[in-house]
């Protein structure tokens, strides 16, 4: 797809599915690993170990859903969120006028690839993180962009996390899908999985990679391999193992993260500027 049929697309789902997390996403699950991951990787920057007020901008917030949730467990945080889709903004500010403990998330219209004349903005964050953004830009020099968009708003010191799906870890999970007899998943039409090699290598250019999460591979093996093989190939987003599983990963302690193996299809990268 084009980069304004892609626009269309979050149009419509910002309309179609309101203040749900729909909007978003299908697969409430991995939501919550998500802002569960992100909020660790907060906390265990050098930053949080001296001072926790850190300023954070969301950018492709969506309708506001990861910084509402991270804002719960880092109130020291200021969170800002911007989304290109003026109705995902609208519904963020819907969700937060009914829910007051949501009161001091801050949100504006903007666009990764713009973030530097974007006069809402700070002119540096301490962290700044994507989830599922960067895989609505191609091709890979408009990710790269959106990247030194980033760099360029983020503190010296500050931190670009990048919580995205890859090629590499996307083609892992299909070859265990095609060794148990399953077809392969296919990339949604709208998405370009980030090719690791070549993003990192931009992104080392400007910032050194500190840390790879791979929070997502006990889960999305279950619910896109095991759980399929039980149930004639369908993958069920409610199934009760996939909701244990994620139970599980957002107990773990901190001793046995990235135990599970690289197949889960998101990952989350940490860059320090
Ligand atoms: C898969 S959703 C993820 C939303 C949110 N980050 C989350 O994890 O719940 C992708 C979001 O990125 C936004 N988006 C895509 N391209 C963008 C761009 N160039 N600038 C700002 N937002 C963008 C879309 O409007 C959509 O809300």
């Amino acid at each position: 797809m084009t980069l304004p049929e892609i626009r269309n697309h979050w149009e419509n789902w910002a309309s179609e599915f309101g203040t749900d997390l729909r909007a978003t996403t299908k697969t409430p699950t991995i939501k919550q690993l998500e802002v569960d991951v992100l909020q660790r990787a907060i906390k265990k920057t050098e930053l949080w170990a001296s001072r926790k007020n850190l300023s954070v901008l969301d950018i492709g917030c969506g309708n506001g859903y990861n910084s509402f949730a991270m804002s719960t467990f880092l109130p020291e945080c200021h969170f800002t969120g911007i989304d290109y889709v003026p109705a995902m903004i609208d519904n963020a500010k819907i969700i937060q006028k009914n829910n007051p403990k949501y009161k001091d998330v801050s949100f504006f219209v903007g666009d990764a690839l713009d973030l530097v004349s974007n006069t809402n903005l700070a002119a540096g964050y301490d962290v700044i993180f994507t989830d599922r953004c960067v895989i609505n830009l191609n091709p890979l020099e408009m990710q790269l962009k959106s990247f030194d968009q980033m760099v360029a708003k983020t503190n010296k010191g500050g931190y670009i996390m990048i919580l995205e799906n890859s090629v590499q870890t996307h083609a892992r999970q299909n070859d265990l899908r095609v060794a148990v007899g399953l077809p392969p998943r296919p990339v949604m039409e709208f998405n370009l999985f980030i090719d690791e090699p070549a993003f990192i290598a931009h992104a080392e250019k400007s910032t050194k990679l500190v840390r790879i999460d791979d929070f997502g591979t006990l889960h999305d093996i279950l619910l896109y391999v095991i759980t399929p093989m039980l149930n004639n190939g369908v993958v069920d987003y409610d199934h009760p193992v996939v909701k244990a599983a994620t139970e599980l990963c957002v107990s773990l302690p901190e001793k046995y993260e990235n135990q599970f193996g690289t197949f889960g299809q998101n990952r989350l990268w940490i860059f320090q500027k």
